[in-house]
């Protein structure tokens, strides 16, 4: 089992650039399928979620080659049309697949997927879309056996669901007609993926708004496209930075996905610039901030509220935390709490009272970011502390530890 070694109380120096989004590419490599010919992805994390797509990719019969950060994909003669079992395990995101499986083959047999760390995580606004396009959808035996011939439909999301949007444009540039969606989700990454799906030659519009509207069954082409960087991975390293102190230039991300990010970390002392591709901190002593509430994008993403939180665990007064995307996503709390945090968790809140100082504990991650956040909080902790559940951040991180050696943390794998 392998773990980290964290010793703590060494500020951060330097520069580092972030990886591509792992939540960009994981939709547009199952874009890549809807193409009959070869698709080049750029910047393109080696992340264990991303290996797990692309063995999917090469069990439904697509040609597959990876060099460094960039991959190709064929999909000239794709021969499945089902993720087995295992794949869709292995990646709780799969069902990203759905849309791109069935709209290619016109026929898609996928586990469901089940619950996972941070509760349940429901499909419905997914399969609810699906339906509404025309396919048959028989939910027996814990599988999804679904069939098209799919055509354009208009859907009214309840939630603006990222998977949901994203499962949707894909199924809707394969299929016949206009599709409509309103309160789409407006992530930076659903505007990756249409920037994507445009390049191969579909006719998608308004992504980053609440309405997308695509024109299917247009005659795709290949096409060549390099990831965003990933937003969240930033937020991790700003956050780091703020928990060990120090100063640090975060490259490769637009400073505009990270707005409610860095106005958090302003507002707790910290002293932030940004330009186009990169953000810059200089660390101060942290204290607490007005309640930090999770909201679909623009508001502050739910994805850094972990490490947010375990950087501002330690600083003078408090901060409530109102998580309100997912359920069980206070699993760090316990972990941070045997560090010497002082958070309590109400439901869907929690009040973190700041401590003048963490102490070096063994814990364990439980989820990926929760993971990422116990990093953090160990680097501006007192002692050595010992992390395990690596897998869990192995999904979204490539090597954490080489960018944050790189920034003059003592950090290394064991
Ligand atoms: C994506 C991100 C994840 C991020 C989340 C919210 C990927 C691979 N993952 O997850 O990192 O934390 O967005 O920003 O991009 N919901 C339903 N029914 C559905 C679908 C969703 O009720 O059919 C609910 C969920 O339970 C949740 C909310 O909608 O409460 C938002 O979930 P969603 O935006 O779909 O998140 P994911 O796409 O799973």
């Amino acid at each position: 089992m392998s773990a980290y070694i964290v010793e703590g109380g060494n500020p951060l120096d330097g520069s580092v650039r972030v990886h591509g989004a792992k939540n960009s590419v994981l939709p547009i490599l199952a874009a890549c399928l809807l193409s009959p010919e070869e698709c080049v992805i750029h910047n393109c994390p080696d992340l264990s979620d991303v290996t797990a797509s692309l063995d999917i990719l090469r069990h439904l019969g697509c040609r597959v080659a990876r060099q460094g950060e960039m991959v190709t994909v064929d999909a000239g003669a794709p021969t499945g049309w089902d993720v087995p079992d295992n794949l869709m395990r292995e990646m709780r995101s799969s069902v990203i697949f759905l849309g791109a499986v069935l709209g290619r083959m016109g026929r898609a047999d996928l586990c469901a997927p089940g619950g996972c760390e941070l509760g349940p995580r429901p499909i419905d606004l997914h399969l609810a879309a699906i339906r509404a396009m025309g396919a048959q959808i028989d939910e027996s035996g814990g599988g999804l056996h679904c069939t098209g011939p799919l055509s354009g439909a208009d859907i009214v999301l309840s939630i603006p669901s990222v998977g949901a949007t994203e499962n949707i444009m894909l199924a809707a540039a394969a299929a016949r007609g206009t599709t409509t969606i309103t309160n789409a989700a407006r992530e930076p990454e659903i505007v990756d993926l249409q920037t994507f799906l445009r390049q191969l030659g579909a006719d998608v519009r308004g992504a980053g708004s609440s309405v997308i509207v695509i024109r299917g069954g247009q005659a795709l082409h290949g096409g060549e496209h390099t990831v965003i960087g990933d937003r969240i991975v930033a937020a991790t390293y700003l956050t780091a930075a703020a928990a060990a102190g120090g100063q640090v230039e975060v490259t490769g991300v637009d400073y505009r996905h990270l707005s409610t990010v860095t106005a958090v970390l302003k507002e707790a002392g910290c002293a932030v610039k940004s330009g186009p591709d990169r953000v810059f901190l200089h660390s101060a002593p942290l204290r607490g901030v007005r309640p930090v509430r999770t909201a679909p994008y623009p508001g502050f993403p739910t994805d850094a509220q972990a490490p947010l939180m375990a950087a501002l665990a330690r600083g003078s007064g408090c901060t409530v935390f109102v998580e309100n995307m997912f359920e069980s996503r206070y699993r760090h709390v316990d972990e941070l709490s045997r560090m010497g945090a002082d958070i309590r968790v109400e439901g869907r809140v929690a009040v973190v009272y700041g401590v003048p100082r963490l102490h070096a504990a063994q814990v364990k991650a439980s989820d990926l970011r929760g993971g990422a956040a116990l990093v953090v909080a160990a680097l501006g902790a007192e002692g050595e502390s010992r992390i395990t559940g690596l897998h869990h951040i192995d999904r979204g991180y490539q090597d954490l530890e080489g960018a944050l050696s790189g920034l003059g943390a003592r950090i290394r794998r064991v």
